[in-house]
């Protein structure tokens, strides 16, 4: 039987999303109401390995004081960093140079002087791997699945994407006013990395012409020839979804760069794709990236009932003598799935998803086949 739990610490990781709040509001409540303790490390688990960067205040009592009124609210109260990874904790040397070290003997040494016998761990899949990896390593750990991209296996659904969608789907709502009072194209360039998730629900709900995604290399000949028959039957202006991660066929993914102990950052090929098809087309194209605001703002109910649904059911995980789980969306229920699996690969849109075939079916090109001439 596992041990009796006295106090648990939430950690929140990687890029934010709509919905943190709410989960470290029900995962608070939670556990308070079991009688447990509950702490919070500030900004993954820097509040833990610098805690001198937080005047030892690197890990922080959430009490139900802590929590209220922040189920609706946007960000995290506790902080978040792409930079913190325990297992490659980047570290300056004396010549300015830095290296990779692992740090995970020091992290687990932390937790057990602060007295934490279970952390939750809600991130995507960077701080999923790292919530498996103190697992493995002995810790108790419960994961919980955060990410505007969706690209996390074993869950249906990933809390903050839902929102994400909905924004980019206004703003692509909006842009196309604009676009046919000027009888422009308007390329609209949305984050997700290696995934199209993003791309694919919001160009489909906004009534997008093109959509390029990391899982279909484009050409732009067919994108070209959309415009093309669109304008000859008379709509001057276009929409070209770009997904960050496309890429051409035989072409390289667009990066704005790499730093040390961070993930690369990808960027760019909105602007790339606009340059292109106003040289082939002839019309004005102009790019707009919406780029960080797709991860701001408050969740929509759907974010925030999904992020209160995940943080209770991680303590009852917990509660229930679970270890090494990630809770997963597996509609009408929240269950739980080993760590292991859901962060094995990456979740991709499937090309034969009825997703891609609507969009298909409703003519929308993905740069890989030429519009139906009728
Ligand atoms: O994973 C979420 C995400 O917003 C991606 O869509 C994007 O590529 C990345 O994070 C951006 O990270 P950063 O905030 O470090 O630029």
């Amino acid at each position: 039987m596992a041990p009796p739990i006295r106090r648990i610490a939430l950690s929140t990781g990687g890029g934010d999303a709509p919905g943190l709040n709410a989960v470290i509001r029900a995962a608070t409540l939670a556990a308070r109401n079991r009688g447990w303790d509950v702490v919070g490390i500030r900004d993954g688990f820097n509040g833990l390995l610098a805690p001198e960067e937080y005047d030892g205040n690197g890990v922080i009592t959430l009490t139900r004081d802590a929590v209220r009124g922040i189920g609706h609210l946007g960000g995290t109260i506790i902080g978040t960093t792409n930079r913190g990874n325990p297992t490659a904790y980047p570290v300056q040397q004396p010549d300015g140079s830095w290296v990779e070290v692992d740090r995970t003997p020091e992290v687990l040494a932390r937790f057990a002087e602060h007295g934490i016998d279970a952390l939750v761990t809600i991130g995507g899949d960077g701080s999923l791997t790292i919530g498996n990896h103190l697992h493995q390593a002995g810790l108790r750990v419960i994961g919980v699945p955060k990410t505007i991209d969706n690209d996390l296996e074993q869950t249906t659904q990933t809390f903050g994407f839902a929102t994400a969608v909905e924004f980019a789907t206004e703003c692509i709502d909006r842009l196309h006013s604009t676009a046919a009072s000027h009888g422009r194209v308007l390329v609209v360039e949305v984050m997700g990395r290696y995934a199209g998730w993003i791309a694919l629900a919001a160009g489909l709900a906004g009534g997008a012409h093109a959509i390029l995604i990391p899982e279909v290399p484009y050409r732009l000949e067919p994108v070209v020839a959309t415009i093309r028959q669109r304008a000859e039957r008379g709509a001057k202006s276009s929409i070209v979804v770009v997904a960050e991660g496309a890429k051409p066929v035989d072409g390289e993914l667009t990066i704005v760069g790499k730093s040390i102990g961070q993930a690369e950052r990808l960027g760019g090929v909105g602007e790339k794709v606009a340059h292109q098809l106003s040289e082939l087309t002839g019309r004005e194209a102009r790019t707009v990236v919406l780029g960080h605001l797709l991860r701001g703002g408050q969740p929509n109910a759907f974010d925030r009932q999904l992020g209160l649904r995940f943080g209770a059911a991680a303590i009852r995980a917990l509660d229930e003598g679970l270890d090494g789980v990630m809770v997963a969306l597996d509609p009408p229920t929240v269950n739980y799935v080993p760590l292991a699996a859901a962060v094995a690969r990456m979740k991709t849109v499937p090309l034969d998803c009825d997703t891609m075939l609507t969009a298909r079916d409703l003519g929308i090109n993905f740069g890989d086949q030429m519009p139906h001439d009728v």
